[in-house]
């Protein structure tokens, strides 16, 4: 059994934020614009808006609440409810040792950026074949990914995650200011408007099972869920605190900084390409490709263009450090190792790991897994197979094992009511399981093997 010395966040807002610091990432400002870029725009974000409120919401309020109920992180909290889904713990532990090396090499990305631009070269990142070059580099993104790792684990290992919880809650709104006034510019200029329609109007004829298939791995990667971290977060909030409302903030929240983030970068990316195919589906480079050049022609821009890497960088390294925090902290639990010796571990793995993610954009290009490129095949599996597969054993675990009257007996504590009960009980029995087995399915038939992401 894990133990259970559980601080607890002192108010409710503590915990929104807290949780709000996890889910907001490069899930937000990395992917979700590349996703809806190239799943034509409007289509995706509708879809994607139609899942927050529904998949996103039954699924958070399970995790949030099978956690409060059993004080445990998520191996402990499965089991202690019922020991046959105790796998579902650590398969949700899984993931993260999957997604945290590839993370650390767009980490590592970042901090390449935001050093060329402190450094008076932002011009350098805007020049054609900047980012192809680098990052099908050896030498160099493998020694950011380093970087990257390291400066995580000093952090980790420090304990200072309150110092930098407290700064990412100053830097996390001057963030979203930033995506205000950069959206802003990028929309005055010529062509932008027309870019502004293909972000939010949907077309029918885009729409796709491999789209919704999309749109909801993009879901539980950028809200933290199907990986148990929400179970721990939940562990940690007061049986006071309405934990309904609590999850509407997160949720609205996290697609906030999505939708922004969407903002600043597909209608500039449509304007500077004239709408060309291509430029739309360039995938995990989009951020890094884009935006250097709108900071180029932004009066300023090399100023703005350092805060906003500092910003994203600092966004990246709280998600990663919860990352690594959650698989450290199943270690020394179990095996009762030190602190520092885990965290090494942990990050010689993750550097490790992270290699060949790097190198498949470059010397190990021929190493293409279902004709992707190694980042967006390990992306694939964790988000698009493995996340949903969790999600769906999640849903079934709640409805049928646990029954919603448990989740909803833990909501409703000290006379708060559970608005949204009923519409829970409908969703996670019904609706969620069958529609993410229906959306694996028809993404399987859709053929794996033609999957061109
Ligand atoms: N939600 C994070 C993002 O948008 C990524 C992420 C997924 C994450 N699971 C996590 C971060 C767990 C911290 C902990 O970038």
């Amino acid at each position: 059994m894990e133990t259970t010395n559980r601080v607890g966040f002192s108010s409710k807002i503590g915990f929104v934020l807290a949780a709000a610091a996890s889910a907001v990432g490069l899930g937000n400002i990395w992917r979700f614009p590349y996703l809806a870029a190239e799943y034509g725009g409007g289509t995706f974000l509708i879809v994607y808006l139609i899942l927050v409120v529904t998949f996103g919401f039954a699924i958070m309020i399970t995790e949030v609440a099978i956690g409060r109920k059993t004080g445990l992180s998520s191996i402990g909290a499965f089991r202690k409810l019922n020991r046959k889904f105790a796998f579902c713990g650590w398969l949700g532990l899984l993931i993260p040792v999957i997604i945290t090396p590839y993370y650390s090499v767009i980490g590592g990305w970042v901090a390449k950026y935001m050093v060329t631009y402190l450094t008076g070269h932002g011009s350098d990142a805007a020049s054609d074949g900047f980012f192809g070059s680098y990052i099908g580099g050896v030498g160099q993104p493998i020694f950011w990914l380093l970087i990257f790792v390291v400066v995580t684990c000093i952090v980790v290992v420090a304990g200072v995650q309150k110092g930098i919880e407290k700064a990412s809650v100053i830097l996390m709104p001057i963030l979203i200011a930033l995506c205000i006034v950069i959206s802003i510019y990028g929309l005055t200029q010529p062509g932008a408007l027309d870019g502004f329609v293909y972000y939010v109007k949907p077309v029918l004829s885009k729409f796709s099972g491999k789209l919704v298939l999309a749109a909801l791995g993009q879901l539980f990667y950028s809200m933290s869920l199907a990986m148990g971290i929400m179970i721990t977060y939940g562990s940690y909030m007061k049986k006071e605190n309405n934990l309904e409302s609590s999850v509407r903030m997160i949720e609205v929240f996290d697609t906030l900084v999505a939708f922004l983030a969407g903002l600043m970068i597909v209608p500039s990316v449509f304007a500077f390409s004239g709408g060309n195919e291509e430029a739309m589906n360039s995938g995990p480079g989009l951020m890094f490709v884009t935006l250097p050049s709108v900071f180029e022609s932004m009066p300023g821009g090399h100023i703005v263009g350092g805060l906003f890497f500092v910003l994203v960088f600092f966004a990246a390294l709280t998600s990663a450090i919860s990352l690594t925090e959650t698989i450290a902290s199943v270690i020394m639990d179990k095996l009762h190792w030190r602190r520092s010796q885990t965290v090494l571990l942990v990050g010689i793995f993750v550097f490790v790991v992270g290699i060949p993610s790097s190198l498949g954009f470059g010397v190990w290009s021929h190493v293409a897994p279902l004709g992707m490129d190694l980042l967006t095949f390990f992306d694939f599996i964790s988000n698009s197979i493995m996340m949903p597969v969790l999600a769906f054993l999640t849903c079934i675990f709640a409805a049928y094992v646990l029954k919603p009257k448990e989740i909803i007996a833990e909501v409703e504590q000290f006379g708060v009511t559970f608005k949204a009960k009923k519409f829970y009980s409908v969703m996670i029995r019904f609706v969620a399981p069958v529609g993410i087995v229906a959306i694996l399915i028809s993404s399987v038939m859709a053929g794996l093997g033609v999957f061109s992401w």
